[in-house]
């Protein structure tokens, strides 16, 4: 069983002792390339002195996430998809099939990650869809309608705080001016073009709906149903909405020495009744709804100043996007009174708004008929993270094929899929996509 204080010894042996568990399928896929690409391309973004059990950080734009592309786009030229760049930084790569004139069938994921995440958000979508291509390759089979493989640019949206950038270019989803935006000393003009995108042309990268027949994506679970009760595939059946705030905690720095208690306007204090807040709100009542604040920067950050401003996030999920919202008009109304008592001032600025997305009935039903064929159990499941298959849903039919996250852990060195699982995912996201091409 997974101790989550196991030490980084410990993962690694689990990892390669991983036993073939939940009744892994004797598949076309070669599970061993499919390991050995996930273990090479987790080197692009590893910490310095790391190993595999390191995680990676290879946040969008990043040289790491550079790295990772090019290494990408060698595999998927070598299975013959001659990738391209689109203006929005997606890579595309195509595999004919024998009716050039039908609409493709579309799958991929992203390989940027959260800093500190695992090896497998997003990774294991991209590599499985190369390894379809490679196994119909192997098998010289052909398909009636043309594939399409996809790496999305920047799904993680760390980079701009603002996620499925890739994605939501190709649906028509940016906001305005977002490109103006910056981040980290940059705008998204200087970081797209970093990446072979092209600013000026960003309407290029958009796809009209029905574009594809279907979009499929291979993920990880990164919540804990799978794992807990053994079950080796995932059928989603709807994505959750997020809504993202920027928050701004405005006090007054002072003396931490000599500013009496009651004379202070401490803008942490009014960041911690603010984050106590969202967290009591969110659990009052019942439901699968989440509340975090998981960014926060202080200023001016001296052990002897009292804080004079905080920036922080907010991100609110539910597949009801009208809980959503109540939620996040309630703790704005608690954070007026919260203001109001620390002699500070709290705004709230909406950074991101994504809706919750449906999948396909057909496209479950046809998951779940290819893992019948493999001899796999499913359970369909709702996903309580954000996909670029959100995105796609606005301009055509949408599944996702999820697999165990081991303890249910993401977002976190200590994220793991076994090495089976992998194998399982790809094969049944092969067998799915042999079935919607034929
Ligand atoms: O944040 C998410 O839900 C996803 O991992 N991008
Ligand atoms: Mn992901
Ligand atoms: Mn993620």
């Amino acid at each position: 069983m997974y101790n989550l204080n196991m030490t980084r010894g410990e993962f690694l042996s689990m990892m390669a002792l991983a036993p073939f568990a939940r009744g892994a399928a004797s598949s076309p896929i070669n599970a061993q390339r499919l390991r050995q690409r996930l273990e090479e391309l987790s080197v692009h973004g590893r910490p310095a002195g790391g190993t595999f059990a390191d995680g990676v950080s290879r946040v969008a734009f990043s040289d790491a996430d550079v790295a990772g592309r090019t290494l990408v786009m060698r595999w998927m030229r070598e299975a013959g998809l001659n990738p391209r760049i689109d203006a929005a930084g997606n890579i595309l790569g195509k595999r004919a099939g024998t009716d050039s004139q039908l609409e493709p069938v579309l799958f991929g994921s992203h390989i940027d990650s959260v800093p500190s995440g695992g090896n497998f958000d997003g990774d294991l979508g991209v590599l499985g869809s190369i390894e379809v291509i490679e196994s119909l390759n192997a098998s010289k089979a052909t398909t009636r309608r043309p594939l399409e493989v996809v790496v999305w640019t920047n799904e993680e949206g760390v980079a701009f705080n603002n996620g499925l950038f890739g994605s939501r270019a190709a649906a028509g989803l940016l906001v305005d001016k977002e490109l103006d935006q910056m981040w980290n000393g940059t705008n998204q003009r200087e970081a797209l073009k970093k990446i072979g995108g092209d600013p000026d042309h960003i309407d290029s990268a958009r796809r009209a709906r029905g574009s594809f027949h279907a979009y499929l994506e291979l993920h990880i679970e990164q919540g804990g149903n799978l794992d807990r009760e053994h079950l080796p595939v995932g059928v989603v059946e709807g994505i959750v909405g997020i809504d993202r705030y920027d928050v701004e905690i405005r006090g007054f720095a002072n003396h931490a020495g000599t500013t009496p208690m009651p004379d202070r306007q401490d803008a942490l204090v009014a960041a911690a009744e603010l984050t106590v807040a969202v967290n009591q709100i969110v659990r009052h009542e019942p439901g699968r709804q989440v509340g975090t604040v998981g960014h926060i920067e202080v200023s001016p950050n001296a052990p002897n100043v009292i804080p004079g401003l905080v920036r922080l996030t907010v991100e609110l999920r539910d597949l009801d996007i009208a809980k959503v919202g109540r939620l996040g008009k309630e703790i704005q109304d608690r954070a007026r009174a919260t203001a109001t008592e620390t002699k500070t001032t709290i705004e709230f600025h909406t950074a991101s708004h994504h809706e919750p997305a449906l999948a396909d009935p057909k496209l479950q039903t046809a998951i779940e008929e290819a893992s019948a064929r493999l001899g796999l159990k499913t359970k369909r499941l709702p996903s309580g993270a954000g996909h670029d298959a959100q995105s796609m849903a606005h301009i055509g039919p949408m599944a996702m094929i999820f697999v165990p996250s081991v303890a249910g852990i993401s977002h976190s060195p200590k994220e793991l899929t076994h090495w089976e699982d992998c194998a399982n995912g790809a094969a049944v996201l092969l067998e799915t996509v042999k079935n919607l091409a034929a």
